[in-house]
């Protein structure tokens, strides 16, 4: 057996408290796994009288004071684009440590930065908890589907949107009723809006980006919608259609380059995405001729994240050597966007508008005009001058397209509310 792996780690929280558990749970069947025993060194958080359950050796509550311990690894578990946990990974990177985060943030704005650091020195920079928590995609998409080029990867990567969606489906409640409960019950953090805004899938989105596509992780060229106006209505008229409502990270190889959009989703009801309940997450990769592959499991919490984080762990014990995202960091492409209208789907519109003659003339007109055909219609509710909710399902049309008619149809004082549009996804 080797010489033990030393390592130090920042953030005793739900993955570092999971991490520290884990390593000492399964501490002989990992060595054997490893070829050398993985030992804690070192180890930091905010605050030194909180009750942790578990005792690490050397506490400090300076988490840069790890960087120049005597660790071979740094396990960052801080959070935060910047503050300390970036100072931490420059830190331990600039001291020859090897380094595994579980930190989308921090890499989806530094990633090609931190990994070109990394790569310069031969050190290890791995993040397979940062997206989807125990489901193994980083490792996949970096290593197991390298053969053919993948064309798109869709995702359901936030576990706080999902549970919100699932639970307004099953009880008919509204996204607000929905938040308060998932907050009392610890699904949702007391500030939601990382989680329900769809930045958090933004981040994690931005890194299959990277693994898949070649190019440097990228959040400006991303067009990112959240869940906060969806309501109990669309849910119903979703699965009336045979579609269950969904937020996705997506994105997708185009003839200029790469379109990346976060953007709630109609998903067929008898597919793999659409059956990702609650605080689940799920991943479709298309991969060319190799492909489709759909990976789904539980995407946050204690277990399934330390379990990643350990996973990495091991493989920095036994020597395994791999870019941070699949290729040199000097050989990641600057992002090229690409054109969002390559994607033609139906889509479904919803409008609330008075019960006045000519009002769906009116919409019509203005989808037809902007090449919109209606391929079917629900009306709710009769009652003259009231408002009444009018549901469409499109043929295939381009975003920008709908997008213009439906700004010409907002304007009409006969509709109440901002009309909705969300896309239907084929698979
Ligand atoms: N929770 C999940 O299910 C999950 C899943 C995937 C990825 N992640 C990622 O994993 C990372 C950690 O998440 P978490 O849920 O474990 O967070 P957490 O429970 O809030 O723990 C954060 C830890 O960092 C310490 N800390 C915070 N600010 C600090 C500072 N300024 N200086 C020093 N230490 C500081 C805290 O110290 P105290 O304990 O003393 O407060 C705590 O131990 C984040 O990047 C998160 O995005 C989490």
């Amino acid at each position: 057996m080797g010489a033990p792996l030393k390592i130090a780690i920042a953030g005793l929280g739900t993955v570092g408290g999971g991490v520290v558990k884990a390593l000492s749970a399964q501490a002989a069947q990992l060595a054997v796994r490893a070829g050398r025993e993985l030992v804690v060194v070192g180890a930091s958080a905010r605050d030194a009288k909180k009750a942790r359950g578990f005792a690490v050796p050397n506490f400090t509550t300076d988490p840069l004071a790890l960087a120049s311990s005597d660790a071979d690894v740094v396990v960052e578990l801080i959070g935060g684009e910047e503050g300390p946990a970036r100072a931490l990974v420059e830190a331990a990177l600039a001291n020859g440590k090897h380094v595994v985060t579980a930190n989308k943030a921090l890499l989806a704005k530094h990633g090609k930065a931190l990994a070109a650091a990394a790569e310069r020195k031969n050190l290890q920079l791995k993040f397979e908890a940062a997206v989807a928590g125990g489901i193994p995609i980083v490792k996949t998409l970096r290593e197991s589907l390298v053969a053919y080029e993948i064309q798109a990867v869709k995702g359901i990567l936030n576990g706080t949107c999902n549970y919100i969606l699932t639970e307004m489906e099953a009880s008919g409640a509204s996204f607000a009723d929905v938040l308060k409960d998932a907050q009392a019950l610890g699904y949702a953090e007391a500030d939601p809006t990382l989680d329900v805004g769809g930045g958090d899938t933004a981040h994690k989105l931005a890194l299959l980006s990277s693994l898949a596509f070649g190019v440097a992780p990228d959040l400006s060229h991303m067009t990112v919608e959240g869940i906060q106006h969806i309501t109990p209505a669309d849910i119903h008229f979703a699965s009336e259609f045979g579609f269950r409502i969904k937020l996705l990270g997506v994105a997708r190889r185009t003839a200029s380059g790469v379109d990346q959009k976060v953007h709630l989703a109609m998903v067929r009801a008898r597919s793999p995405l659409a059956n990702v309940d609650g605080a689940a997450n799920g991943v479709l990769v298309d991969a060319g001729q190799a492909g489709p592959f759909f990976f789904s499991g539980r995407g946050a919490g204690e277990a399934p994240t330390a379990s990643a984080v350990v996973a990495d762990l091991v493989e920095i014990a036994r020597g395994s050597c791999t870019p941070v995202f699949g290729r040199p960091a000097t050989e990641l492409a600057g992002f090229k966007a690409g054109a969002g209208d390559a994607a033609f789907t139906p889509w479904y519109l919803r409008f609330e508008v008075l019960d006045l003659p000519g009002v769906l003339a009116d919409i019509a007109g203005h989808l037809s005009a902007a090449g919109v055909s209606i391929e079917s219609m629900i009306q709710r509710g009769r009652a003259h001058g009231a408002p009444v909710a009018i549901v469409m399902i499109t043929h295939e049309a381009a975003q920008s397209a709908v997008e213009r008619a439906l700004k010409a149809i907002a304007a009409s004082d006969k509709v109440r509310a901002r009309p909705c549009m969300i896309p239907m996804e084929a698979a």
